[in-house]
């Protein structure tokens, strides 16, 4: 078990680089099963859940080679064996391997992912998604196996927005036979990066990014090798731009695509945040204490579920009562104890937060429950008075590359140990 140890009060200063998205790097390392042949990945974060990924592609017979930020994946010799409960459990992510293996070989096996620490996460709408696509499906002793002779294109209406069904999907119908329509579909970035990849090994995708996907059904001997490189993490790029903002600092976060940014900007803007935005970077300037703003999580181009936490944490010192609303996940207030612990003054109703903004927070001894949950403890623990111990660091490397170091090179003072 590692911690942080977070010296508070220092505003942050300078220029950092946002690395690629997390969420865009794992669906695509897992449709690069379906060219059975190379593919060259560029921007890959050196990240805890791409190793899981790199692992289970591994496991599956793939020939992966990771140097920096650069994955060769040769899926040449996958073949169609069980993902067993131990990796399935590093990573839920790791259930993005069930379309494109059904979709190369008609059959695959994998143990259920269960639920985490922000929710229950079925996949219902992945299995009857696939099920549309003639997909016979078992769930059985805790596996879920799913086996057609050939997959047919089919009319879908995903019941809600869901960005992994979307996923998987998408990738189940690049080689069905004929059209698939899927309607109510994700509309997050990271579904129009997966579309770019899927085109360049020779699918036939369109209107990632639109409520509709259309995939057109190829075979397998139509798909080629590729390279693509993957998009930056707004994720990643909003929690430095919050940083800048709860310590009153001046910070430039660059390999950004601003757009991505926009429902996190409005918010900030709303909070009295200066910003100023570039081709491909945005700088954040804390203008004294921030004023308190409403969000609600939606769907992208809603306000995204994975920057709540953070945020959070900034209106804990906001000027003023503050209501979030998180519709996306059931269980997503695992921080508001945290953030208490630190002086904060929140109440939660149901799904509703209730923040009233306090003068200060003052270093507590936290513990990260998840990845985001853990981000916002850092940006608190950067605002507060004295020193604070963030606990269980782990779930944090799960989804942000050198954190510490970036961090650091702006000012702050961050230190990993060892319990
Ligand atoms: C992805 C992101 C995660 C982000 C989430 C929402 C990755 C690797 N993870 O997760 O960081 O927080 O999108 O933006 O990209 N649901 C069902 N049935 C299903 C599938 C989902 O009811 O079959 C529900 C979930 O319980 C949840 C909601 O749909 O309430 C959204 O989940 P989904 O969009 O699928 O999230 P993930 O793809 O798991």
């Amino acid at each position: 078990m590692q911690k942080y140890m977070v010296v508070g009060g220092n505003r942050l200063k300078g220029i950092v680089r946002a690395s690629g998205s997390k969420n865009a790097t794992l669906p695509i390392l897992a449709a690069c099963i379906l060219n059975a042949g190379k593919s060259v990945i560029q921007e890959v974060p050196r990240l805890v859940d791409v190793s899981v990924m790199k692992d289970v592609l591994v496991h599956l017979g793939a020939r992966v080679r990771w140097e920096r930020n650069t994955i060769e994946v040769d899926s040449s010799n996958i073949q169609p064996v069980e993902v067993s409960e131990e990796l399935m459990r590093r990573m839920r992510a790791s259930n993005l391997v069930l379309g494109p293996l059904l979709g190369r070989f008609g059959r695959v096996k994998i143990s259920y992912p269960g639920g985490c620490q922000i929710g229950s996460r079925p996949m219902n709408l992945h299995l009857k998604g696939l099920q549309l696509l003639g997909a016979n499906i078992q769930e059985k002793y805790g596996y879920i196996t799913a086996e057609a002779d050939r997959l047919v294109g089919a009319d879908i209406h995903l019941d809600l927005p869901s960005v992994g069904a979307t996923e998987n999907l998408m990738m189940a119908a690049v080689l069905a036979d004929g059209v698939t329509t899927i309607r109510n579909v994700a509309k997050e970035p990271e579904l129009v990066d997966l579309q770019n990849y899927l085109n360049s090994i020779g699918g036939k995708v369109k209107g990632a990014g639109t409520d509709t996907i259309k995939i057109e059904g190829v075979r397998l001997e139509d798909l080629k090798p590729a390279f693509h490189t993957v998009i930056p993490d707004r994720i990643e790029a909003g929690t430095y731009m919050v940083a800048a903002a709860i310590t009153g600092g001046d910070v430039t976060v660059t390999n950004v695509i601003p757009e991505h940014m926009d429902p996190l900007l409005a918010k900030l803007r709303e909070a009295g945040v200066n910003i100023t935005v570039g081709d491909d970077y945005i700088r954040v300037q804390g203008n004294g204490r921030v004023k308190a703003v409403d969000i609600k999580t939606m769907p992208y181009p809603g306000f995204p579920t994975d920057m709540q936490p953070q945020m959070m944490a900034l209106l804990s010192l906001a000027e003023g009562t503050s209501v979030i609303t998180e519709t996306i996940f059931e269980n997503r207030f695992k921080h508001v104890g945290e953030l208490r612990r630190m002086g904060a003054d929140i109440k939660v109703e149901g799904q509703t937060a209730i923040i009233k903004g306090v003068d200060k927070l003052s270093g507590a001894c936290v513990e990260a429950s998840d990845l985001r949950a853990g981000a916002a403890l850092v940006l608190a623990a950067l605002a507060a008075e004295n020193g604070t111990i963030v606990e269980n660091v782990q779930h944090i490397d799960r989804g942000y590359e050198q954190l510490e170091m970036k961090f650091n090179a702006l000012g702050a003072i961050i230190i990993r140990a060892h319990n």
